[in-house]
Protein backbone atom coordinates (compact mmCIF):
# COMPACT_ATOMS: atom_id res chain seq x y z
CA UNK A 1 0.00 0.00 0.00
CA UNK A 2 0.85 3.64 -0.83
CA UNK A 3 2.29 5.19 2.57
CA UNK A 4 1.20 8.88 2.80
CA UNK A 5 2.46 10.26 5.54
CA UNK A 6 2.23 14.19 5.73
CA UNK A 7 0.18 17.14 4.11
CA UNK A 8 2.45 18.56 2.12
CA UNK A 9 1.05 21.47 -0.26
CA UNK A 10 -2.00 23.17 -1.28
CA UNK A 11 -2.61 25.32 -4.83
CA UNK A 12 -4.81 27.93 -5.19
CA UNK A 13 -6.04 29.36 -8.62
CA UNK A 14 -6.47 33.16 -8.22
CA UNK A 15 -8.34 35.70 -9.89
CA UNK A 16 -5.83 38.46 -7.67
CA UNK A 17 -2.56 36.46 -7.05
CA UNK A 18 -1.02 39.64 -4.74
CA UNK A 19 -3.73 39.88 -2.70
CA UNK A 20 -3.53 35.99 -1.90
CA UNK A 21 0.05 36.20 -1.93
CA UNK A 22 -0.17 39.28 0.33
CA UNK A 23 -2.81 37.53 2.61
CA UNK A 24 -0.22 34.03 3.18
CA UNK A 25 3.30 36.23 3.64
CA UNK A 26 2.00 38.95 5.58
CA UNK A 27 -1.05 37.73 7.55
CA UNK A 28 -0.59 34.45 8.04
CA UNK A 29 3.06 34.61 8.16
CA UNK A 30 4.72 32.40 5.25
CA UNK A 31 7.87 32.97 4.04
CA UNK A 32 7.75 33.86 0.04
CA UNK A 33 9.87 31.72 -1.01
CA UNK A 34 9.62 31.79 -4.67
CA UNK A 35 8.06 33.58 -7.59
CA UNK A 36 8.02 32.00 -10.97
CA UNK A 37 8.06 33.52 -14.54
CA UNK A 38 4.24 32.06 -14.84
CA UNK A 39 3.14 34.32 -11.57
CA UNK A 40 3.25 31.13 -9.24
CA UNK A 41 3.80 32.36 -5.36
CA UNK A 42 5.52 29.58 -3.10
CA UNK A 43 4.98 29.86 0.34
CA UNK A 44 6.60 28.13 3.42
CA UNK A 45 5.50 27.92 6.79
CA UNK A 46 8.61 27.06 7.79
CA UNK A 47 10.70 24.06 6.41
CA UNK A 48 9.21 22.87 2.93
CA UNK A 49 10.20 24.53 -0.14
CA UNK A 50 6.43 24.89 0.04
CA UNK A 51 3.37 24.75 1.93
CA UNK A 52 0.82 26.97 -0.09
CA UNK A 53 1.14 27.68 -3.70
CA UNK A 54 -0.90 30.61 -5.40
CA UNK A 55 -1.05 30.81 -9.09
CA UNK A 56 -3.17 33.32 -11.77
CA UNK A 57 -6.37 31.96 -12.90
CA UNK A 58 -9.68 33.18 -14.39
CA UNK A 59 -11.04 31.89 -10.35
CA UNK A 60 -10.80 31.29 -7.34
CA UNK A 61 -10.50 27.51 -6.48
CA UNK A 62 -8.29 25.15 -5.14
CA UNK A 63 -6.01 23.43 -7.69
CA UNK A 64 -4.30 20.54 -6.02
CA UNK A 65 -3.11 18.93 -2.66
CA UNK A 66 0.50 17.64 -2.65
CA UNK A 67 1.19 14.89 -0.08
CA UNK A 68 4.46 13.26 1.09
CA UNK A 69 5.13 9.27 0.62
CA UNK A 70 7.26 7.55 2.59
CA UNK A 71 7.96 3.73 2.81
CA UNK A 72 10.16 1.49 0.80
CA UNK A 73 7.74 2.15 -3.03
CA UNK A 74 9.18 4.24 -5.80
CA UNK A 75 7.03 6.47 -7.62
CA UNK A 76 6.90 4.43 -10.38
CA UNK A 77 6.16 1.58 -8.10
CA UNK A 78 3.24 3.41 -6.46
CA UNK A 79 2.38 4.52 -10.20
CA UNK A 80 1.63 0.65 -10.70
CA UNK A 81 -0.27 0.11 -7.53
CA UNK A 82 -2.58 2.81 -8.43
CA UNK A 83 -2.87 1.32 -12.01
CA UNK A 84 -3.82 -2.07 -10.10
CA UNK A 85 -6.91 0.11 -8.58
CA UNK A 86 -7.52 1.82 -11.51
CA UNK A 87 -6.07 4.98 -11.30
CA UNK A 88 -4.22 6.53 -13.76
CA UNK A 89 -1.43 8.64 -13.07
CA UNK A 90 1.61 10.76 -14.67
CA UNK A 91 5.36 10.95 -13.55
CA UNK A 92 6.43 14.54 -14.13
CA UNK A 93 9.79 15.69 -13.31
CA UNK A 94 10.90 18.97 -12.42
CA UNK A 95 7.23 20.12 -12.67
CA UNK A 96 7.21 22.18 -9.57
CA UNK A 97 10.52 23.59 -7.72
CA UNK A 98 11.88 22.31 -4.48
CA UNK A 99 10.42 18.39 -5.61
CA UNK A 100 12.77 16.66 -8.65
CA UNK A 101 9.72 14.09 -9.20
CA UNK A 102 5.99 13.90 -8.47
CA UNK A 103 3.09 11.51 -9.61
CA UNK A 104 -0.06 13.93 -10.47
CA UNK A 105 -3.20 11.74 -10.24
CA UNK A 106 -7.01 12.70 -9.72
CA UNK A 107 -8.81 11.30 -6.61
CA UNK A 108 -12.51 9.41 -7.59
CA UNK A 109 -13.92 12.92 -5.92
CA UNK A 110 -11.98 15.01 -8.88
CA UNK A 111 -9.55 16.78 -6.70
CA UNK A 112 -6.00 16.23 -8.31
CA UNK A 113 -3.11 14.96 -5.93
CA UNK A 114 0.36 15.43 -6.17
CA UNK A 115 2.35 12.30 -4.58
CA UNK A 116 6.31 12.98 -3.66
CA UNK A 117 9.04 11.46 -2.16
CA UNK A 118 11.27 14.41 -1.36
CA UNK A 119 10.74 18.23 -1.45
CA UNK A 120 13.60 20.61 -1.03
CA UNK A 121 14.02 22.19 2.71
CA UNK A 122 15.54 25.73 2.11
CA UNK A 123 14.06 25.74 5.96
CA UNK A 124 13.25 29.44 6.00
CA UNK A 125 12.36 29.06 9.41
CA UNK A 126 9.25 30.58 11.38
CA UNK A 127 8.90 34.66 10.27
CA UNK A 128 8.52 36.39 13.25
CA UNK A 129 5.17 38.87 12.06
CA UNK A 130 1.72 37.12 11.41
CA UNK A 131 -0.06 34.67 12.50
CA UNK A 132 2.72 32.15 11.70
CA UNK A 133 1.16 28.72 12.88
CA UNK A 134 2.51 25.38 13.00
CA UNK A 135 1.48 24.09 10.68
CA UNK A 136 -0.68 23.34 7.47
CA UNK A 137 -3.15 20.62 9.34
CA UNK A 138 -5.80 19.53 7.06
CA UNK A 139 -8.30 20.28 4.32
CA UNK A 140 -11.63 19.56 3.75
CA UNK A 141 -13.25 19.05 0.27
CA UNK A 142 -16.70 18.15 -1.16
CA UNK A 143 -17.33 15.86 -3.34
CA UNK A 144 -19.95 13.92 -4.98
CA UNK A 145 -19.19 10.58 -4.38
CA UNK A 146 -17.83 10.64 -0.85
CA UNK A 147 -18.07 6.56 0.05
CA UNK A 148 -15.84 5.74 -3.39
CA UNK A 149 -13.58 9.19 -2.61
CA UNK A 150 -13.07 7.73 1.26
CA UNK A 151 -12.50 4.38 0.52
CA UNK A 152 -9.53 5.39 -2.55
CA UNK A 153 -7.93 7.51 0.28
CA UNK A 154 -8.19 4.17 2.96
CA UNK A 155 -7.48 1.44 0.57
CA UNK A 156 -5.18 3.01 -2.09
CA UNK A 157 -3.09 5.54 -0.12
CA UNK A 158 -3.26 3.65 3.46
CA UNK A 159 -5.35 6.47 5.38
CA UNK A 160 -7.33 5.82 8.68
CA UNK A 161 -11.08 6.79 9.47
CA UNK A 162 -11.16 8.88 12.81
CA UNK A 163 -14.40 10.00 12.73
CA UNK A 164 -17.82 10.87 11.19
CA UNK A 165 -19.76 13.80 11.77
CA UNK A 166 -23.78 12.08 10.77
CA UNK A 167 -23.62 10.85 6.48
CA UNK A 168 -22.36 14.00 6.19
CA UNK A 169 -18.69 14.12 6.95
CA UNK A 170 -15.39 11.53 7.06
CA UNK A 171 -12.34 12.65 8.85
CA UNK A 172 -9.28 10.77 7.60
CA UNK A 173 -5.52 10.50 8.29
CA UNK A 174 -2.69 9.69 7.07
CA UNK A 175 -0.23 9.98 10.51
CA UNK A 176 -1.02 11.07 14.40
CA UNK A 177 -3.27 13.79 13.95
CA UNK A 178 -6.87 13.28 14.54
CA UNK A 179 -7.55 14.33 10.60
CA UNK A 180 -5.91 15.34 7.60
CA UNK A 181 -8.38 15.27 5.34
CA UNK A 182 -12.13 15.35 5.73
CA UNK A 183 -14.41 14.65 3.12
CA UNK A 184 -17.58 15.86 2.87
CA UNK A 185 -20.97 14.66 0.83
CA UNK A 186 -21.72 17.68 -1.63
CA UNK A 187 -23.52 18.64 -4.62
CA UNK A 188 -20.28 19.78 -6.49
CA UNK A 189 -16.50 19.27 -5.91
CA UNK A 190 -15.50 21.93 -3.63
CA UNK A 191 -12.85 22.80 -1.12
CA UNK A 192 -14.86 23.07 2.36
CA UNK A 193 -12.19 24.80 4.01
CA UNK A 194 -8.26 24.63 4.94
CA UNK A 195 -7.02 24.51 8.50
CA UNK A 196 -3.63 25.70 9.62
CA UNK A 197 -2.28 24.70 13.57
CA UNK A 198 -1.81 27.17 16.40
CA UNK A 199 0.40 26.16 19.39
CA UNK A 200 -2.51 27.57 21.98
CA UNK A 201 -5.14 28.91 23.43
CA UNK A 202 -3.02 31.78 23.20
CA UNK A 203 -2.13 32.26 20.12
CA UNK A 204 -6.11 32.24 18.83
CA UNK A 205 -6.22 35.24 20.74
CA UNK A 206 -3.01 36.85 19.23
CA UNK A 207 -4.44 35.46 15.50
CA UNK A 208 -8.02 37.24 16.46
CA UNK A 209 -6.19 40.56 17.28
CA UNK A 210 -3.49 40.20 14.11
CA UNK A 211 -6.89 39.69 11.89
CA UNK A 212 -8.64 42.04 13.72
CA UNK A 213 -6.00 44.68 12.69
CA UNK A 214 -6.13 44.09 9.04
CA UNK A 215 -9.80 43.76 9.34
CA UNK A 216 -10.73 40.29 8.57
CA UNK A 217 -13.74 39.03 10.94
CA UNK A 218 -13.66 35.89 12.86
CA UNK A 219 -16.42 34.23 11.56
CA UNK A 220 -16.88 31.21 14.29
CA UNK A 221 -15.30 30.58 17.36
CA UNK A 222 -13.16 29.63 19.14
CA UNK A 223 -14.80 26.87 20.18
CA UNK A 224 -14.03 23.01 20.81
CA UNK A 225 -15.30 20.37 18.10
CA UNK A 226 -16.59 17.38 18.63
CA UNK A 227 -14.77 15.12 16.00
CA UNK A 228 -11.32 15.65 17.06
CA UNK A 229 -11.86 18.04 20.03
CA UNK A 230 -9.81 20.33 18.40
CA UNK A 231 -10.31 24.75 19.31
CA UNK A 232 -10.90 26.13 15.99
CA UNK A 233 -11.20 29.66 14.61
CA UNK A 234 -13.05 30.64 11.17
CA UNK A 235 -12.18 33.42 8.80
CA UNK A 236 -12.14 33.89 4.77
CA UNK A 237 -9.22 34.91 3.14
CA UNK A 238 -9.31 37.25 0.03
CA UNK A 239 -11.23 34.98 -1.93
CA UNK A 240 -13.55 33.70 0.20
CA UNK A 241 -12.24 30.72 1.06
CA UNK A 242 -13.16 29.87 4.91
CA UNK A 243 -9.32 29.24 6.33
CA UNK A 244 -9.50 27.59 10.04
CA UNK A 245 -7.38 27.75 12.99
CA UNK A 246 -7.10 25.43 14.99
CA UNK A 247 -5.21 23.97 18.28
CA UNK A 248 -5.53 20.91 20.74
CA UNK A 249 -6.29 18.45 18.17
CA UNK A 250 -6.80 15.04 18.95
CA UNK A 251 -3.94 12.56 18.79
CA UNK A 252 -5.06 9.14 17.17
CA UNK A 253 -3.17 5.83 18.23
CA UNK A 254 -3.65 3.80 15.00
CA UNK A 255 -2.22 0.67 16.64
CA UNK A 256 -4.97 1.12 19.36
CA UNK A 257 -7.44 2.43 16.97
CA UNK A 258 -7.94 5.17 19.69
CA UNK A 259 -7.29 8.83 20.68
CA UNK A 260 -4.47 9.62 23.22
CA UNK A 261 -6.72 10.23 26.59
CA UNK A 262 -7.55 14.05 26.98
CA UNK A 263 -9.90 15.06 30.02
CA UNK A 264 -13.02 16.11 27.77
CA UNK A 265 -13.14 13.20 26.08
CA UNK A 266 -16.75 11.49 26.92
CA UNK A 267 -15.64 8.09 26.83
CA UNK A 268 -12.00 6.38 27.70
CA UNK A 269 -10.29 5.33 25.30
CA UNK A 270 -12.09 7.46 22.95
CA UNK A 271 -12.64 5.32 19.54
CA UNK A 272 -13.86 6.52 16.13
CA UNK A 273 -17.06 7.48 16.35
CA UNK A 274 -20.12 9.46 14.69
CA UNK A 275 -20.91 12.64 16.19
CA UNK A 276 -24.31 14.28 15.41
CA UNK A 277 -22.63 18.12 16.73
CA UNK A 278 -20.20 20.14 15.44
CA UNK A 279 -19.27 22.26 18.66
CA UNK A 280 -18.84 20.01 22.09
CA UNK A 281 -19.42 23.24 23.81
CA UNK A 282 -22.19 23.90 22.50
CA UNK A 283 -21.34 26.89 20.50
CA UNK A 284 -23.57 28.43 17.92
CA UNK A 285 -22.32 28.69 14.38
CA UNK A 286 -22.88 32.44 13.38
CA UNK A 287 -22.14 30.95 9.54
CA UNK A 288 -23.99 28.00 8.84
CA UNK A 289 -20.71 25.41 7.56
CA UNK A 290 -21.79 22.72 6.80
CA UNK A 291 -24.89 24.26 5.09
CA UNK A 292 -22.49 24.82 1.95
CA UNK A 293 -22.53 21.32 1.21
CA UNK A 294 -26.32 20.17 2.14
CA UNK A 295 -29.57 20.93 1.83
CA UNK A 296 -30.86 23.28 4.15
CA UNK A 297 -33.24 21.17 6.07
CA UNK A 298 -30.24 19.09 6.92
CA UNK A 299 -28.35 21.95 8.60
CA UNK A 300 -26.44 20.68 11.93
CA UNK A 301 -25.53 23.46 14.84
FE1 LIG B 1 -11.33 21.59 9.90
Amino acid sequence: MVNVFKLGYAEFGTKDISALTNYYSEVMGFTLIEQADNGKSYLSSGVDHHNIVVTPSDSSQLNKIGWQIGGELSLKEVSQQLKEHGISSELKTDAEPGISQLLELQDPGGTILNLYSDIKTPAPGFKESGIVPNKLGHIAIGVKNAKQTVDFYKQVLGFWETDKIGDIATFLTCNSDHHTLNVLQSKSTIMHHIAFELRSFEHHKDSSDKLAKQKIPVLWGPSRHTAGHNIAAYHHDPDQHYIELFSDLDVYIPELDCMDPRPWHETLPLKPRVWEELSYWGTNFDQDLIGIVMKEEETIK
